[in-house]
């Protein structure tokens, strides 16, 4: 053995010592991310794999391709040669186009105030690393889309839950719990309204109260508000928003998406409003987490703020008019309790065998082809109720419908 060879084969040895002694630990990624819930709607669409037909209500999307007025938009700026990095927070144009929508819905905001990331999803990771570190407490009201729970977690955050309650009138607040929760040593509070996977929607009430006890108490309010413009309550176009209570100066980042209102999914494309003296501290996350969303994306996005509010608003009246017909179709069903939410597009919904969501739905995606998403994915409290995208075609979504009855029939008294 040559002495460089001779060297380099007692460095390998030593190495091999270290790992078996566990001097340097075997090669796993930290706790904390060792930690994170996997996904049970994965876990379920997995169970379905290579089952044909599967009809699939599980995930969190239309059955509709985004608009051609925003597909030709990016395929213009594509054909322009719309290629390139961008801003960290976004090119000027679409801050600004976000800047007049943000100001229509919700009161005077300028582009100073937005940055835009790439989706909701990056949008939430980066309030979160914002906001919260190792230790931080972090309040969240579920039952609630996973990624706002695990998210704080990743950073070392712990989250206490504050659950919503089930009763006659649907899913309820219990706003006196929520606000003894929010005791002074709480970093955070992570709220989603319209709410994935209840639709509950927060009263202007409630959050205005919410927004007072934060501030007495210095706490940051992280609000997604990605389901705001899929309301069918009272308030007309637009759900509760804390942006029409807060001064855009304060201890509030709204967290907001181009995935449901444009149906831009696959796109992402978000953005967040935040407090102007966070603006620099927010661009470096911003290249250090994806530099900048697509450039052309960001064009095709200025088109769709700025061009899509007939579509939006017809989206909204087909969603409505879904959300009734599938409330109706499921209350035909002996044992099936379903209540029509103000909010985003699902219903939560208990049903006879729904004690065990998980392992029933992955039974009813192999025995009925039916794709609906267990509601232990959104917490414990979810528990006992399975979730429905209804934003498909009513005649799919009366298949299903059917393939759900007959599988209750089929397992009456099982
Ligand atoms: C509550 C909530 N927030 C944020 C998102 C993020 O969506 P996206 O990353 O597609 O913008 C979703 C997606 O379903 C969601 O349900």
């Amino acid at each position: 053995m040559s002495e460089s060879a001779g060297a380099v084969s007692a460095e390998l040895g030593q190495l091999t010592g270290a790992l078996a002694s566990g001097a340097s630990g075997a090669p796993n990624a930290r706790d904390a991310v060792r930690a994170l819930r996997p996904s049970q709607i994965r876990e379920v669409a997995n169970a379905g794999f290579g089952v044909p037909d599967v009809l699939p209500f599980w995930f969190g999307e239309s059955d509709r391709v985004t608009p051609p007025f925003i597909r030709d938009a990016a395929r213009r700026a594509l054909a322009d040669g719309a290629t390139f990095y961008t801003h960290n927070l976004g090119i000027a144009p679409l801050r600004e186009a976000l800047g007049r929508y943000v100001g229509g819905l919700h009161g005077a905001t300028s582009a100073d105030h937005i940055a835009v990331t790439s989706a909701g999803v990056n949008a939430l990771m980066l309030a979160a690393q914002m906001v919260v570190g190792a230790g931080d407490r972090v309040v969240a009201v579920t039952p609630l889309w996973p990624n706002l729970v695990e998210i704080p977690k990743i950073l070392g955050a712990s989250v206490e839950t504050e659950s919503l309650t089930y009763g006659k009138d649907g899913w309820t607040l219990d706003l006196d719990r929520l606000l003894a929760a929010l005791t002074p040593a709480t970093r955070m509070l992570m709220i989603n309204s319209p709410n994935n996977p209840t639709g509950w929607t927060m009263t202007r009430e409630q959050q205005r109260t919410v927004l007072e006890h934060c501030r007495r108490h210095g706490i940051w309010i992280v609000a997604d508000e990605v389901y705001e413009r899929l309301y069918y309550g009272e308030h007309g176009r637009v759900a509760p928003s804390f942006l029409d209570l807060a001064t855009r100066d304060e201890r509030v980042i709204a967290v907001n998406s181009f995935s449901k209102a444009w149906l831009m999914t696959g796109w992402r494309l978000g953005w967040l409003v935040v407090p102007t003296r966070l603006m620099d501290d927010l661009g470096k996350l911003v290249e250090y987490n994806t530099s900048c969303a697509p450039s052309f994306v960001q064009q095709a996005g200025i088109v769709a703020v700025e061009e899509g509010e007939t579509f939006t608003r017809a989206l909204v009246v087909d969603l409505h008019a879904s959300r009734d017909h599938l409330v109706r179709a499921l209350q035909s069903i002996d044992g099936v309790d379903v209540r029509a939410p103000d909010g985003a597009m699902y219903l939560f919904f208990s049903l006879p065998g729904a004690k065990h969501s998980l392992d029933l739905c992955k039974r009813l995606v192999r025995e009925a082809q039916l794709g609906v998403a267990p509601g232990s994915a959104f917490g414990d409290e979810g528990e006992g109720f399975v979730r429905w995208c209804y934003a498909c075609d009513p005649a799919r979504l009366d298949i299903g419908v059917e393939r759900l009855r007959a599988f209750l029939t089929a397992n009456a008294g099982a």
